[in-house]
Formats: C-alpha cells, structure tokens, sequence
C-alpha cells in the first residue's frame, strides 16, 4: 500500500498528491510514468511522475478529475492509501550537459511532467527557456517552482489574462524569432498542443521531443493498447516511450485513438456519478 502524504488543490480539479514510495522515488528519472490502482475494483490510470525526492522517499503526481478512475483517486485524502503503484515505467528523457538550449514546453496539467525535465536540463548546465500554456490564469499551475528551474520562463494563456495572450506556440516563435538558437524542444500537453508545437518547429528542423499519452492497460508491452505509430513503425509507448521525436508521429491516428478512448470514459463516469 501507498500512502498519501500531501493533497493539494493546484487549480480546480487538478490535484497534485505526494506518496510514499521510498524504492520508487530512488529508481525514478524524469520523464517516467507510473501506474496506479486505488483499489481492488478501481481501473489501471497511468500518470506521468510530477516529481520525486529521493531522501524523502516521495514521488509526486498531478492530475485532473477528467473519467471515473480519476475521480475515485480525487476522493481520497491525505493518509488514505493506495493499492498499487506500479513505476518507473518508460524511458527515461534523455538529458546531458552541452545540449545546448532547451526549450520545455508545458500545456495545461502537461506542465507537471515537465518541471522535472526542465529541472534535470538546468541542473546538468543547459540553458533552459520554458514556456507555460493555460486557457487563463486560474488554471496555470507550478509557475514558481518552473520558474526556479528555468532560465527564462513565458506564459501564455488562450483568454491574454496573465502573460502572452494565445498558444505556447506563439512564444515559441517569439524566441525563433528573435534568433536564439534552439537545440531541442521537449512538449508535454494536451495531443493538439504537441502537433501544434511539432508543425512550428519542422520548418526549422528543431529537434522535437512530445511525451505521449496513449491509452495504456499493462504498462508492461503486452496488451498493445498504447501503440502509436512513429513514422513507418508500429510502437508502444509504455515500453518504448513515452517520449519520441515529434516529427515522426502519426498524430492523427493517435487522435482517433483518443477519441474512442473518451467515449468510453464517459459512459463510466457518467456511471459513477449517478
Ligand atoms: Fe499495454 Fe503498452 S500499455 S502495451
């Protein structure tokens, strides 16, 4: 069992919990997931690791009340447990010194995942310009703590209340613009923000790197619920991501995936909540 040691409201709906996990925190490298199961009955939920402490013997994870199986996992409270835990899972991001000028890009809850790459980016010396997305103010989350592992940090938000007015992609081409050279771009967030962010940079041939979110079951590359096609080849994202070079994504296939993947969610949470 797994225990809730902090829950806290980041913005409405969206829960950032702490839990014990002592062996996990000390496997885990950004970029990672996990899979979790509140209980017997309750559905798999994968959710990319938001932070982890080795000394304390935590990992952090961020998600929003969206289908049932998050719904249950929001109804729990500090000091309730957690039936299984299942991480780290995926590879790691690939992070060196000397890469140069990283741009993290993090849209919506996206952002969670993508503090600790920014982190892990400054920490090994790169220069790290990140960029937050929100549809307004309310709703941005970690905005401190990216902005202590960040070079430099612009915020957008769709409704122009705080920060740039528009989408991560127009800050994106606001630093194009203005000639910085831009080694690697990393985008974590909802799909159509990633294909958004991969279409800005192909003319420029920007190294791209999107962590995706298929629909995943066992994690383990078994079930093949999470392929994604990645230019002539069929992967899995549990195993062989979830991070892959943007450029060579089927984004619409993808897509389409989700799509069903929602319906479905639907149908349950409606289930749970009448
Ligand atoms: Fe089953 Fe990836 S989640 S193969």
């Amino acid at each position: 069992m797994y225990k809730i040691l902090k829950k806290e409201l980041l913005s409405p709906n969206v829960w950032l919990y702490d839990i014990e996990a002592p062996r996990i925190a000390k496997k885990t490298q950004p970029g990672q997931f996990l899979i979790i199961r509140t209980d017997e009955e309750g559905e798999r939920i994968p959710l990319t690791i938001a932070d982890f402490d080795r000394d304390k013997g935590y990992i952090s994870i961020v998600f929003q009340e969206v289908g049932a199986g998050t719904q249950v996992l929001g109804q729990l409270n500090e000091g309730d447990s957690i039936l299984d835990v299942v991480a780290p899972l995926g590879k790691k991001t690939h992070i060196e010194k000397d890469m140069g000028t990283v741009v993290c890009i993090g849209g919506g809850i996206g952002v969670a995942p993508v503090y600790p790459i920014a982190r892990g980016m400054h920490q090994a010396g790169n220069k790290v310009i990140s960029i937050m997305g929100a549809k307004n103010k309310d709703i941005l989350i970690l905005e401190k703590e990216m902005r202590a592992v960040s070079d430099e940090v612009m915020v957008t938000t769709d409704d122009g209340s705080y920060g740039i007015k528009g989408f991560v992609t127009n800050a994106l081409q606001q630093i194009i613009d203005r000639g910085e050279k831009i080694d690697e771009v990393i985008a974590i967030g909802p799909v159509v923000m990633m294909r958004s962010v991969v279409e800005a940079t192909r003319p420029y041939k920007i190294k791209t790197v999107v962590s995706l979110n298929p629909i995943m079951v066992d994690g383990t590359g078994m079930c093949g619920g999470c392929r994604v096609q990645i230019g002539e080849e069929i992967k899995f994202a549990c195993v062989d991501g979830p991070e892959f070079d943007g450029h060579m994504v089927d984004f619409k296939g993808l897509m389409s995936r989700q799509r069903m993947y929602k319906d479905k969610e639907k149908t349950e949470s409606d289930h749970v909540c009448n």
